[in-house]
């Protein structure tokens, strides 16, 4: 083992190089101006595992972006880790909010900048490097690898979820390894044990057959953008209770324990609304910011758009009215049951002289994973030893849609070992990640695949 970290050490800058080459790459996968760009991503992280020792990599073509599959079995009678994470990611806007180019990766303060950097490419590196420190340093890694590396986690994994369903058998493994989440905070190691799961809508709301002149025919029809506000506005209640009728059916109510073990950590809400800019927190009554983030589910608009939002006045009635909006779900909620609730409410709520065109987008299952699994163990032993403390465990407000399709098609037991810190900026501007953590990370790693083999001895 000593071995495998003083490497970690010797080529710590070299590292930060390579993730630089990665982070460059404008890999989003949600623009189609950007497919190329995306497939080159692919091919970049293709040839980055063969280059590391590993010599059975696969590039699949899906009828979206490319799947990245690798393996290395080589340790009969050890587990088998399925590494997990996407190469793709978020778009930049609004640009010029970033202090350097999102795809310029630059450090500052310890910190590197670069859209991805967090989420997830940064994170995914960590694991990249520590397999490559085993096979430079043995030729060999403690336990067998399987490795899925997609390029469509923002956009809901639709191509992968047909991968893993129709490729169990391949993919067979014991624990599915994440880094795809963040620590509690600085110097806080931290397990994730639940994620959110999605249910996201497009609404377009028509009114007029075209745009009118506002004071020929304002108050003689009815306004979509009004018709819309109206309409998004009854969605939730002033306790932020959500109107959907059926919402909450199957929203798996907190445990006493978890309920304290919540309110055991350390959080201060004066702090954290200062660092969000607000002058109080707001969010269902009767639970705290962590519960509301992590374990009650929400409804959201993403965004809003409708006549004229340019510079200076013009005096429209607009046609028509845009929004996106979201729901975040919790254990047991079914994404499937939620949108057609909100399907059903929607139609029932329209106003009569307008016509609204509902467009589901991807969705995503909530997820929880065992906090006793070997995996978990293994996971919390490694950052010990790579972060120098003992690991918080807690849950997490956003979705990583493929955790679920794992769980149930390949019956394997997640762990989410996040690297990534509260403030990251993860899908906004000045996304960075620290470097201490991807050094830490890449530590980490190394200690995980190594305790698991000497955990599992004797299974
Ligand atoms: N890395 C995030 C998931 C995440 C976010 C974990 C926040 C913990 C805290 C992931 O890449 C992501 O952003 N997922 C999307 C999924 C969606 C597009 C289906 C999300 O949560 O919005
Ligand atoms: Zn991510």
């Amino acid at each position: 083992m000593n071995n495998i970290i003083s490497y970690i050490e010797e080529n710590k800058n070299r590292y930060v190089e390579e993730l630089s080459d990665f982070l460059r790459m404008e890999s989003i996968s949600s623009s189609p101006q950007h497919k190329d760009e995306t497939r080159r991503c692919a091919h970049w992280v293709e040839t980055h595992l063969r280059d590391m020792g590993i010599e059975n990599v696969e590039f699949i073509e899906t009828e979206g972006h490319p799947i990245i599959y690798a393996e290395w079995m080589g340790a009969p009678g050890k587990p088998t880790v399925l590494l997990y994470g996407h190469y793709d990611v978020q778009p930049v806007d609004p640009i010029e909010l970033w202090t350097t180019g999102p795809f310029e990766p630059t450090i500052r303060n310890g910190d590197i900048y670069a859209r991805g950097s967090t989420d997830d490419k940064g994170q995914v590196f960590t694991h990249f490097k520590s397999v490559e420190a085993y096979m430079k340093q043995n030729g060999s890694l403690p336990v067998n690898l399987k490795m899925v590396i997609e390029g469509e986690e923002e956009i809901g994994s639709a191509n992968l979820e047909k991968f893993v369903r129709e490729n169990k058998e391949k993919l067979k493994s014991d624990i599915v390894l994440i880094s795809d989440t963040a620590m509690y905070a600085k110097g806080v190691p931290t397990i994730c044990y639940g994620l959110r799961g999605l249910s996201y809508f497009q609404i377009d709301m028509t009114g007029p057959n075209r745009d009118l002149h506002s004071g020929s025919f304002g108050g003689a029809v009815q306004n979509p953008a009004q018709g819309l506000a109206e309409m998004l506005a009854s969605l939730k209640d002033k306790n932020g209770k959500i109107r959907i009728p059926g919402f909450y059916e199957d929203v798996r109510k907190l445990t006493k324990k978890e309920r304290e073990a919540f309110a055991k950590l350390p959080f201060k809400e004066r702090k954290y609304a200062k660092q969000l800019g607000v002058k109080e927190l707001f969010g269902e009554k009767g639970y705290s910011t962590l519960e509301r983030v992590w374990a009650r589910p929400t409804f959201e608009i993403n965004g809003m758009w409708s006549g004229f939002t340019g510079e200076g006045a013009k005096t429209v009635l607009p046609s028509k009215a845009h929004a996106k909006v979201s729901m975040r779900l919790v254990p047991d909620q079914n994404p499937n049951k939620i949108a057609r609730l909100f399907k059903k409410h929607i139609k029932e709520i329209t106003p009569e002289n307008v016509t609204v065109e509902l467009t589901q987008m991807h969705g995503a299952k909530p997820a929880l994973a065992p906090i006793d699994s070997l995996g978990v163990q293994a996971a919390a032993e490694a950052l010990k030893k790579g972060f120098g403390k003992k690991p918080l465990l807690q849950r997490e407000g956003g979705s990583i849609p493929i955790v679920v399709t794992f769980q149930q098609f390949l019956k394997t037991t997640p762990v989410l070992l996040g690297f990534g810190l509260p403030d990251d900026n993860p899908h906004s501007p000045d996304e960075h990640f620290n470097l201490d953590n991807f050094h830490n990370g890449i530590k980490t790693s190394a200690y995980f695949f190594d305790t698991l083999a000497s955990m599992s001895n004797g299974r």
